[in-house]
């Protein structure tokens, strides 16, 4: 179910959080990138009541703090420039880890303008998205909205297509933390040195070029993460990390932006052997199944 209407003045809608496998910054320079939804994600549902002088907001599961309350007011006066006013409740039911790289902000962009607009709202939407999270590639978009995996290319329709079942079995999400920096911040940081950072982003658009041709998940994360540590967006914790599991067999990558100081976000981990795996994980960080 992406989109609800239950009777006159009741909708529900829901977005899902995204994993990006390969491209992350690459995709920005106009490389490829390959993500997945997430199984988890964002619920809207909208109650009207025009004798209501405001919209209420209540939030329930995962919780930001005050600014992902300030970030879901911004979209929500965004849409409220559409010609119908929208008063009564707005509650949302979330599960998506939040500002850890698993799409947290465009799936609520999109849950929202589900809700509210109907499933209409693409066009939108994308400019909503294009408004509070500058200098984005698209793919985070992409994936959210069609919820399935993409090969994307920034200027070309994203290609919608399946991956082999099994690929993700036995993978976990590690949270690393929240990093101190925004995408948009972090974007901006990696523009600005562009030239010096073309290898690292080459060599994240050739993974992808890789992955499409069905090559070795384990070998192309493990020169992803490489690539990554050569942007300079994964903290020291996590290159230890992400090392141990290495050590063990395995492989992982921060997805999404990943961060400067503070937390990398949501790490994927593979390994033929989940409790070799799980083993190699200090007990600091949580893990999720996928
Ligand atoms: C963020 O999920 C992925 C980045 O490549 C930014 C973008 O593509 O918009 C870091």
């Amino acid at each position: 179910m992406q989109y609800h209407r239950e009777e006159m003045g009741k909708s529900t809608a829901f977005a899902p959080g995204k994993i990006i496998l390969t491209g992350e910054y690459a995709v920005v320079f106009g490389h490829p990138g390959i993500a997945v939804p997430a199984p988890l994600g964002m619920k809207i549902h909208y109650e009207e009541n025009l004798g209501s002088p405001n919209l209420a907001i209540e939030w329930k599961g995962i919780r930001g703090g005050e600014e992902w309350m300030e970030y879901l007011q911004d979209v929500i006066e965004r849409y409220q420039d559409h010609p119908t006013m929208f008063l009564g409740t707005l509650t949302i039911e979330n599960d998506l880890p939040l500002g850890k790289g698993m799409g947290s902000s465009t799936s609520l962009v999109i849950a929202v303008a589900r809700c509210l607009l109907g499933e209409h709202c693409k066009e939108k939407a994308l400019e909503i998205e294009d408004a509070v999270n500058p200098g984005h590639s698209g793919i985070d978009f992409a994936v959210v909205w069609n919820a399935q995996p993409v090969f994307f290319q920034k200027g070309h329709p994203p290609e919608l297509f399946t991956l082999p079942t099994d690929l993700l079995k036995g993978a976990l999400l590690i949270d690393t933390g929240s990093p101190n920096e925004t995408t948009p911040e972090l974007v901006s940081w990696i523009e600005e040195q562009q030239d010096k950072l073309q290898s690292a982003l080459k060599t994240i658009g050739k993974c992808t070029k890789q992955l499409k041709e069905g090559g070795d998940l384990r070998n192309i994360i493990r020169d992803h993460h490489r690539a990554q540590v050569s942007l300079d967006v994964v903290p020291l914790n996590v290159q230890d990390l992400i090392e141990a599991i290495e050590n063990a067999g395995g492989s992982a990558k921060i997805i999404g932006a990943g961060g400067r100081t503070g937390g990398g976000g949501m790490v994927l981990a593979v390994h033929d052997d989940r409790e070799t795996l799980q083993d190699a994980i200090p007990d600091e960080f949580p893990t999720f199944d996928l």
